[in-house]
């Protein structure tokens, strides 16, 4: 009962997770097309009441018009709009599930027992959670510290995106080095995603509040404020894409379990980057074919990095010496099996995980692949706590059919 009711609590909170991710993100990539979409308005009378830019757009059956005031409107109508809730339900649904997911079983999920560090391979559950936990705010804390000594009146942008982005790849390969592979993948994508929502939490919505005093008390509003506010949402953005690739690579380890998954890690969250670039540029009326083509240069780049060595059809020779279905299911039947069944004898399972069952040889057949290659990439057995021998894991890459 108690694992069920924990099943069934992660796949709750994944479902707010998705939802206000959507809606967060959704309505930041909105506000970044609109802010660059904005146009001079044509009339007079509107460039008179301080509008610096606005945008038309037709949507649902209505017509919209956008008007984005230099600097404070005459009156400021006491219904503003704020956006923040979305963007803290994202991190707190998100933090949830780490924490239920991830910390619950960090000797599972966290620790990479086949780790070539030997320190961080033997580390205990609790060594494990107060590193991963460390490392997420220490991002957050990293990251600002650089925003505010490089650019401390947010000038200087190309070299703090400079900086920004050699941290990125410092943490994925600190990540994937301290570490199990998927937890590296999460944590890395989770440093982005907490600095996004503190960059909210600490800075934007805080500097909206000022300016809105200031503008209310009659004052003119501190234009540090507002332009923080621009850099850090900008960060945002191009945080956006990698964060949410990180975020749903827990079911591919030819990636995350790869001898260099720093890398592949960090070609990915350049060539999100990269694209995301493209639309902002595009809302501004500059197609620049030239950034999404660097991206994708990228992504293939990581696919050829990441091509499983020797699966080419030249090799095909040892497949009378290769095991048969028999032996590699007796295997399976002494290290899978206990979670992978239709009924489970591992504590915490209450029934198969990823639905993947070995208790029959057909089973097995149908999942060969699969099976080959979390075995390969030693993201399977969970934490090895069924303690798989390296000759049974060359036995399974020899299976053949
Ligand atoms: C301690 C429990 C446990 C043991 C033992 C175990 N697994 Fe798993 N396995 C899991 C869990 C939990 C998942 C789901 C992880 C996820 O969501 O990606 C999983 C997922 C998988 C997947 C799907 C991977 C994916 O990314 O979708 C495959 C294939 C798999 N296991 C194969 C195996 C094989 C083969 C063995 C034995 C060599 C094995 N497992 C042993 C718990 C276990």
């Amino acid at each position: 009962m108690p694992s069920y009711l924990l099943d069934f609590i992660n796949f709750m909170l994944r479902w707010l997770h998705v939802i206000a991710a959507i809606a967060w993100i959704g309505e930041s990539i909105y506000f970044v097309m609109l802010d660059n979409s904005l146009k001079t308005p044509e009339d007079e009378s509107s460039r008179r009441k301080g509008v610096f830019g606005e945008m038309w757009a037709v949507h649902g059956g209505g017509f919209y018009h956008n008007q984005k005031y230099a600097t404070s409107p005459e009156k400021l109508p006491d219904d503003l709009h704020w956006s923040y809730w979305k963007s803290y339900t994202t991190w707190l649904s998100g933090f949830a599930l780490f924490v239920l997911l991830y910390m619950a079983n960090p000797g599972f999920y966290l620790v990479d027992s086949g780790n070539d560090w030997e320190w961080a391979a033997n580390m205990n559950g609790a060594e494990a959670n107060i590193l991963a936990l460390a490392f997420l705010f220490g991002g957050w804390v990293v990251y600002n510290q650089m925003c505010k000594r490089i650019s401390p009146n947010m000038e200087r942008d190309g070299l703090l995106s400079l900086a920004v982005a050699v941290l990125m790849v410092f943490v994925a390969y600190l990540s994937t080095q301290l570490f199990a592979g998927r937890a590296a993948f999460l944590l890395t994508g989770a440093v982005m995603a907490t600095a996004m929502s503190a960059n909210v939490f600490y800075w934007i919505i805080p500097g909206q509040r000022r300016m809105v005093e200031a503008m209310k008390a009659g004052e003119e509003p501190d234009p540090l404020d507002g332009k923080r506010g621009k850099q850090r949402s900008v960060h945002n953005t191009y945080f956006t894409l990698p964060v949410v690739l990180l975020m749903i690579s827990n079911h591919y380890s030819f990636v995350y379990s790869h001898e260099y998954a720093w890398l592949l890690m960090s070609l990915f969250i350049f060539a999100g980057a990269l694209i995301r670039q493209f639309f902002v540029l595009m809302h501004a009326g500059s197609i620049r074919p030239a950034y999404p083509a660097a991206g994708v240069a990228l992504i293939l780049l990581a696919f050829w990095i990441a091509a499983p060595a020797g699966s080419s059809s030249g090799d095909e020779s040892a497949d009378a010496d290769g095991p048969t279905l028999d032996e590699v299911h007796a295997i399976v039947e002494d290290r899978c099996v206990q979670c992978h069944s239709s009924d489970p004898s591992e504590d915490g399972y209450s029934s198969a995980p990823a639905g993947i069952e070995y208790d029959t040889k057909e089973q097995l057949q149908k999942m060969m692949a699969d099976t080959k290659e979390v075995v390969a990439s030693e993201y399977m057995p969970l934490g090895n706590v069924t303690e798989m021998t390296e000759e049974e894991r060359e036995v399974i890459a020899d299976w053949r059919e």
